[in-house]
């Protein structure tokens, strides 16, 4: 996703009570911003904010943290937070390779990871979101028993997250190459998803539970 940059995103973001900006000194107290002691689901790359303000106004009773690298996507997910009035939802503009930082044991109950980058050279393969080392940054912060959802429309990326999964922890508790023509009737389509799915693309999805 390639977008030119905007000097006057980061300025009206950092307004809004939605973004946070310094989400280290929240390690440890995320309850604390939503003022309730509701579980917390996160977004690894929540792009332009279909998915997470959905999710947020499905289930009010859950709080919904989102995060991406680039203020230009994330302005519009801002805007849909307060059009929607979601108080459930906070949006933070962030690297995901620091996310081991901002999370204390136990913080998170749920990961959703949608079509992120599938980094398919080998030397970059460490990069990808279900890699291995971060499964282990994941494991120090989400709840025993907490379930990763991932998304993808890449079956190489798809293929190797099975067994990075597989390796560190997880059981696999659900899985379709198809989620489209499956079972699951819980689907929220993404932005990249609804443009992949016009192109014929299929979207596989699998639920990772850690042991
Ligand atoms: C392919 S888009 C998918 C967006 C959305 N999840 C969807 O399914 O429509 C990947 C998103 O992840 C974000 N992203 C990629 N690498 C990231 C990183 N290291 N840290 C934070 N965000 C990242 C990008 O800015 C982009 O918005």
């Amino acid at each position: 996703m390639r977008l030119r940059k905007k000097w006057w995103v980061r300025p009206a973001m950092e307004k809004s009570p939605v973004i946070i900006t310094n989400s280290k000194d929240y390690k440890g107290c995320w309850n604390k911003v939503f003022g309730n002691e509701h579980d917390i689901n996160l977004e690894l790359g929540c792009g332009r904010g279909d998915f997470i303000t959905s999710k947020a106004n499905e289930y009010k009773n859950i709080n919904f943290l989102g995060i991406d690298l680039k203020d230009e996507v994330l302005i519009y997910a801002l805007k849909k937070v307060e059009q929607q009035e979601l108080s459930n939802v906070r949006l933070i503009p962030m690297n995901i390779s620091w996310v081991g930082d901002i999370f204390d044991n136990n913080e998170i109950s749920r990961i959703f990871i949608n079509f992120c980058n599938p980094w398919p050279k080998l030397r970059h393969n460490k990069r990808r979101l279900t890699h291995g080392g971060f499964l282990s940054i994941y494991k120090t912060f989400l709840k025993p028993q907490s379930e990763i959802w991932f998304k993808t429309d890449d079956f190489g990326l798809f293929q190797d997250s099975i067994d990075y999964f597989k390796e560190n922890n997880f059981d696999i508790t659900y899985l379709t190459y198809d989620l489209h023509s499956s079972d699951f009737e819980k689907n929220i389509i993404t932005e990249y998803e609804a443009k992949f799915t016009d192109l014929g693309m299929k979207t596989m999805f699998l639920i990772g539970k850690l042991k």
